[in-house]
């Protein structure tokens, strides 16, 4: 990712050095843990259908406009906003951005956590010869105690701050380059062992036969909210990226392919997940124990079982890792910049703070499960919060910034590297940051929010 590498070889690696960077952001537990979980609670195809329709018509919008935003300005998320509209009350958008990076890690720390304790367990083998009806209460009590999620939290966070210490650059490049693709092997086969079992056809009818009569209004925010946090969008993290790629990428091409590739991830973990769900009998509305619970249940049918299941967990925790890091760096990037603080105290210092917060959520599972606030436990109250909440907002903004502040002129010069690259759809995306994503999200919140009852 250097703006001064022009030969066409150079150019080829750093455009893929770009697309695994921000791939690795957005693909994480989100797709993985979150996406069937969040599909299960709200009946499957419909919210399917929907969620597609906001990853095309506001998820790829969201994205160019990140990329365009810190590309132009060579900033981090707040500074991008002050460099562009000084003096403006813009840079708001990027606190917003760093309050919704910690309400997000907190949690996403908590679930990370809890893979690494399942790495554990595949290693020991204390899964061998568990009951089909086990594995729930096994992965119940596992989150309701103490001192064992919370250890497995403190650990990812101590991994995801010392990554972000050192400087991911290289290192992680070369880890996601090689990871990434061998996770999605590993989906590819479960998926085939899954939609193997008999049975699995209510599964498959289940995420692909919407039923629109089962669709609230709750769905139509969840899927929202979900298309925001699955594709790191809404927060600045695509932003900072941004500000990395060179003036010579083509940014469009980028967004469609790290989309498409996040979608495809989540769509192939639905049929990993949904078909065993309904061979074994567990329910699609679970909640976040949902993959934890089916999948040691589809090892456990599956030749060298354990050795898969070590592998599986082993790489979801390292997508888990890409997208951690992506998360606490917008935080990093700002206390260096804005506090200016030294790289490794603003790290330190951020990860604290993070871990602090996200005690709470892994201790709403046990001991603290009896508080909730507006009928949310603390873990569901900071993810909704920021995905439903944060994430859809700061995507409004910061649509709302490139359609009508940027205006036309600079988004195409900067869309089209200066005139470099023909960009027919240019109007169409114009037409979607200044009047369809702005409207969507505003009536989705509308509805979602229960203002207005229809
Ligand atoms: N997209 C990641 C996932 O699906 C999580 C994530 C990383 C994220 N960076 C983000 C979510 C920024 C929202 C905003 O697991």
């Amino acid at each position: 990712m250097n703006n001064s590498d022009f030969t066409p070889r150079d150019n080829f690696s750093s455009k893929f050095g770009i697309i695994a960077a921000a791939a690795g952001s957005a693909v994480g537990l989100g797709n993985i843990w979150k996406f069937p979980y969040v599909a299960g609670q709200n009946g499957g195809g419909a919210f399917l259908v929907v969620y597609l329709l906001f990853v095309v018509a506001i998820g790829l919008p969201v994205m160019l406009s990140e990329f365009s935003i810190g590309r132009r300005a060579q900033r981090n998320a707040l500074g991008s906003f002050k460099k562009l509209a000084p003096g403006k009350p813009w840079y708001l958008v990027g606190v917003m951005g760093l309050a919704a990076s910690f309400l997000i890690l907190s949690f996403y720390s908590a679930v990370a956590g809890w893979t690494l304790e399942y790495v554990f367990r595949s290693v020991t083998g204390v899964f061998s010869g568990t009951k089909e009806q086990d594995f729930e209460y096994i992965f119940v009590s596992f989150i309701s105690g103490t001192w064992r999620p919370l250890f497995w939290q403190l650990l990812f966070m101590a991994l995801t701050a010392w990554i972000v210490m050192a400087g991911i650059k290289k290192g992680i490049e070369k880890y996601t380059k090689v990871l990434m693709p061998l996770l999605v092997i590993m989906i590819i086969i479960l998926c085939i062992r899954s939609t193997t079992l008999p049975g699995a056809a209510e599964g498959l009818a289940f995420l692909f036969q919407p039923d629109f009569s089962a669709l609230s209004t709750d769905a139509v925010l969840g899927a929202l909210g979900q298309a925001f946090f699955s594709l790191s969008l809404g927060m600045g993290t695509l932003i900072t990226y941004g500000s990395y790629i060179g003036k010579n990428n083509n940014l469009s091409t980028t967004v469609v392919q790290v989309s498409a590739a996040d979608t495809i991830i989540a769509i192939m973990a639905g049929v990993a997940i949904f078909p065993a769900v309904f061979a074994f009998g567990i329910d699609p509305a679970e909640g976040p124990g949902l993959v934890f619970i089916t999948l040691p249940n589809i090892f456990q049918q599956m030749a060298f079982g354990g050795f898969f299941e070590l592998l599986f967990f082993v790489l979801l925790a390292v997508a888990a890792l890409t997208s951690s890091i992506s998360l606490l760096e917008v935080v990093v990037a700002y206390f260096i910049e804005e506090l200016h603080m030294k790289r490794i105290t603003a790290t330190i210092f951020a990860a604290v703070m993070i871990t602090i917060l996200g005690v709470f959520c892994t201790l709403s599972f046990g001991v603290m499960s009896g508080v909730e606030i507006f009928g949310m436990i603390i873990f569901d109250l900071m993810d909704f919060t920021a995905s439903n909440l944060l994430l859809p907002l700061g995507g409004f903004f910061i649509v709302a910034f490139v359609g009508w502040y940027l205006g036309s002129e600079l988004s195409r010069r900067e869309i089209s590297n200066e005139g470099q690259l023909k960009v027919r759809y240019f109007p169409v995306f114009m037409f979607l940051v200044k009047f369809v994503a702005p409207f969507a999200i505003t009536l989705v919140f509308i509805y979602g929010l229960g203002l207005l009852r229809i």
